[in-house]
């Protein structure tokens, strides 16, 4: 499909989800990618009709930089759908980057998301959505290729680390824990990307999204232009 129809069936999912789920749980936990691609998704959402008191909006990673600053994952989703809605400011619980110490901020976050889900130590709690882009290199959230990111499995939030700047970052066993990931995908520079990670030979400390195997569903969204050598 195209990019606007690829947009239209990923709103239609996550909608969906949030009233079922809703129908048997109080809350819904929603975690929101990066990037350039869930823009039109997070507008789509904002013309939506949602129990927002309900929903509880977090980020799969963050740019270490302040949530006013152009490259926020943070702004960039209030700008998209947050503000532009009443959504309850004690619902949105963004990654803490003031510190001046990325792992004293993965610190912080970690044990916000411990009370929030009321998970000890040695425990992952289960996010009803994960969103979750793909960079042409493989990465996820942001965990790149052949970094140490990739081998923390004993808590929820680390450090990434792009061409040497921190990011902050869910980790692989808080991903795993998810109750549904999906992977929104658009564009041609994804497509060796792509192919390796659907290719049974595909290394996943080269292409780090490989390795998100949750325990839910795994939902693999793409549009045409990224999907085109997938086929056949
Ligand atoms: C970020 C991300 C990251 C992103 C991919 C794809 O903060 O950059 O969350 O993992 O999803 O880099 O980005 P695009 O959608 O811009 O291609």
């Amino acid at each position: 499909s195209d990019k606007p129809t690829l947009i239209a069936h990923t709103l239609n999912l996550i909608v969906d989800k949030i009233h079922t789920t809703l129908q048997q749980q109080e809350k819904f936990t929603l975690a929101l990618a990066g990037g350039g691609t869930p823009k039109p998704l997070y507008e789509a959402l904002a013309q939506q009709s949602l129990p927002l008191e309900k929903i509880h909006i977090f980020w799969g990673d963050e740019r270490y930089v302040s949530a006013a600053h152009p490259d926020s994952n943070q702004r960039m989703a209030r700008e998209a759908w947050l503000d532009q809605v009443d959504f309850p400011s004690s619902n949105i619980h963004p990654m803490p980057t003031g510190s001046n110490d990325p792992s004293v901020d993965a610190q912080t976050h970690d044990q916000e998301l411990r009370d929030f889900f009321g998970v000890e130590a040695g425990e992952f709690p289960t996010f009803d959505i994960i969103l979750l882009g793909m960079g042409d290199d493989g990465h996820t959230a942001s965990l790149f290729p052949k970094t140490e990111a990739l081998t923390v499995s004993d808590r929820l939030i680390t450090v990434g680390n792009k061409d040497g700047q921190p990011r902050l970052t869910f980790t692989y066993p808080l991903l795993n824990h998810a109750r549904c990931i999906i992977f929104l995908v658009a564009g041609e520079n994804k497509r060796p990307a792509l192919a390796q990670i659907f290719s049974p030979d595909g290394d996943e400390t080269l292409y780090p999204a490989k390795a998100v195997q949750p325990q839910g569903e795994l939902i693999w969204l793409l549009d045409e232009a990224a999907g085109a050598e997938l086929n056949g």
